[in-house]
């Protein structure tokens, strides 16, 4: 027993880890798998943990997800969902205005279970097209209006029992002569609620209730399958008239406040400052332009991964902070060495040129310090930080959050989801979405906005700052999501965090300890000593 030590006395605890201050003060740039949390006490269930986070100063979500601004992962789609799971997406702008605005109007003015842009007809459309349509969508319940287009005076419907026997020498006829007409249809006017809406659908036993307005104008349509699937969304991130929210990307140059009025007009509640550096004199003049235009709107300025940086957006009046740079799945910003021609380099900027972020490669800085001294900063002036790309685990996003971010924004996890855009392709017989950054040349060839957050618009030869890949289909956001979020609920409760507030305090006040994680302790960490196995997530 001579090994044992046993005193009279209460034993002092040794010391476990280390607080966040002396782990990311130590000079070294720590990613997110270079530490651990180490776990404190349980005593709540996971379910219990509150998930509200802030988004920027005004703008609070039930979940700390965001989805990035990225042409592969969110349009309105993408926005609905993540706002109806409780977090929020974020629209890119590598389009025209008025394309990323009619995205935007299109999350302001959903409601669930009405279809605001249904696939419509005109009637000198054929049957043929409602065949193509139904191959390329998997429905062919089409309403028939005028023009051809929604808002245009309701003509009929078109659905498969019109359709179906007809022999295929009769696919050229017109739908006028094969539509079931307006005078047999069932409809309900604009103000109808979904319940009334259910209940005629019922009672009238059909698949698809147009909805007209006063002047028998086709506004939406609610279809029966929707119905069904009908569930509820306690989470739901929704402004004062409990419409959902949305973000929209722009950049800093002066055409970008063209594509901001479109924004605003569209219903925006958030506008992110898109650039890869952002620490500018445009971003600066951006943030007060947008101050003093739209005081209601919120900024989120960025990307920085310093405190130098954050301090000129802060003072400018950011309503939160994006913080990355080079941690992108799709980044190789921070391997390339290229400079720009010299010719490029030699010419002097105009006055509101947007930023010039060519000569910065090699430049950026692991995410888990960038994260921490960040947030460090900008709490003292109340404003949120939001951990930008290299979250490639539900684990990594409970780390951000540990380390002081308010939330998490994800391209390459929520890619490859049905909602993200694109179709899916098969290639080796895995099925996959395309995924690609922003700073891609095949991204930048899209639009100029995209090349916007990477070069000036002079400069002549465009070197790569991303990759463009595929992702493998992830299902959809409305069960990812809910993953995505029982996992930090977890990852809280063996901190021993209540909410990510508590988090946060228990992470400054240092009772949350961490600890460095070598390269053979990753490998513990991870399946080993196995001949195979499966990894299915939920
Ligand atoms: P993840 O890791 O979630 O990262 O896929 C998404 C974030 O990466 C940034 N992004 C890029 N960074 N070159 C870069 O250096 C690019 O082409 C690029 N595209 C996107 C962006 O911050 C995004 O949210």
């Amino acid at each position: 027993m001579a090994d044992y030590l046993i005193s009279d006395g209460p034993t002092p605890l040794p010391q476990d880890g280390c607080p966040a201050s002396q782990l990311f003060n130590g000079g070294d740039g720590l990613t997110y798998n270079d530490f651990l949390i180490l776990p404190g006490y349980i005593d709540f269930t996971a379910d219990e943990v509150d998930l509200t986070c802030a988004l920027t100063k005004n703008v609070t979500l039930k979940a700390p997800i965001v989805s990035s601004p990225m042409d592969t992962v969110t349009e309105s789609g993408m926005a609905i969902a993540m706002a109806l799971c409780g977090g929020i997406g974020i629209i890119h702008h590598n389009c025209t205005g008025e394309f990323q605005a009619n995205e935007v109007k299109k999350v302001k003015k959903y409601e669930q279970g009405f279809i605001v842009d249904p696939v419509v007809m005109g009637p000198k459309h054929t049957v043929k097209d409602v065949f193509q349509a139904k191959s390329k969508h998997g429905f062919c319940g089409i309403p028939i209006t005028e023009t051809g287009a929604l808002g245009s005076k309701l003509l009929g419907i078109i659905t498969a029992r019109d359709i179906d026997f007809l022999p295929q020498e009769k696919y050229d006829l017109p739908l006028h002569a094969v539509m079931t007409k307006r005078e047999e249809l069932v409809v309900a006017r604009a103000n109808v609620t979904l319940k009334e809406a259910n209940n005629l659908l019922q009672t009238a036993k059909k698949g698809k209730l147009p909805i007209v307005n006063d002047k028998d104008e086709l506004v939406s349509l609610i279809s029966r399958t929707d119905l069904k699937k009908h569930r509820d969304y306690p989470l739901a991130s929704k402004d004062a008239s409990k419409q959902l929210l949305v973000g929209a990307a722009i950049g800093t140059r002066e055409d970008d406040k063209d594509r901001l009025e479109l924004l605003v007009q569209a219903g925006v509640d958030v506008v992110v400052l898109d650039s890869s550096q952002g620490n500018s004199v445009y971003q600066v003049n951006m943030i007060r332009y947008i101050k003093r235009n739209h005081p209601e709107l919120q900024v989120i300025a960025g990307n920085v991964v310093t405190a130098g940086q954050a301090k000129n957006l802060i003072d400018a009046g950011a309503d939160a902070l994006r913080v990355g740079m080079g941690s992108g799945s799709i980044c190789i910003t921070q391997e390339v060495v290229v400079k720009p021609s010299p010719k490029s380099a030699k010419r002097k900027k105009k006055d509101g040129e947007g930023e010039h972020t060519s000569t910065f490669m090699a430049v950026g800085r692991p995410q888990g310090t960038a994260v921490y001294k960040v947030a460090e900063y900008a709490r003292h002036f109340g404003v949120p930080v939001i951990a930008d790309g290299g979250i490639t685990t539900v684990g990594h996003i409970t780390k951000c959050l540990a380390l002081g971010a308010s939330a998490g924004m994800m391209g390459s996890l929520l890619a490859g989801t049905t909602e993200a855009p694109g179709e899916y392709f098969f290639s080796d017989g895995v099925r996959l979405k395309k995924y690609r950054g922003m700073g891609s040349l095949d991204a930048m060839e899209k639009n100029k906005a995209s090349a916007s957050r990477y070069f000036s618009e002079h400069d002549k030869l465009k070197v790569a700052q991303g990759v463009s890949g595929s992702i493998v289909d992830k299902g959809s956001v409305h069960k990812f999501v809910p993953y995505l979020i029982a996992g930090i609920q977890h990852g809280c409760q063996d901190i021993g965090a209540r909410s990510l507030t508590e988090l946060r305090e228990k992470m400054y006040s240092g009772e949350v300890r961490f600890e460095k994680r070598t390269p053979s302790a990753q490998m513990e960490g991870s399946v080993h000593s196995l001949h195979s196995y499966e990894k299915r997530l939920f």
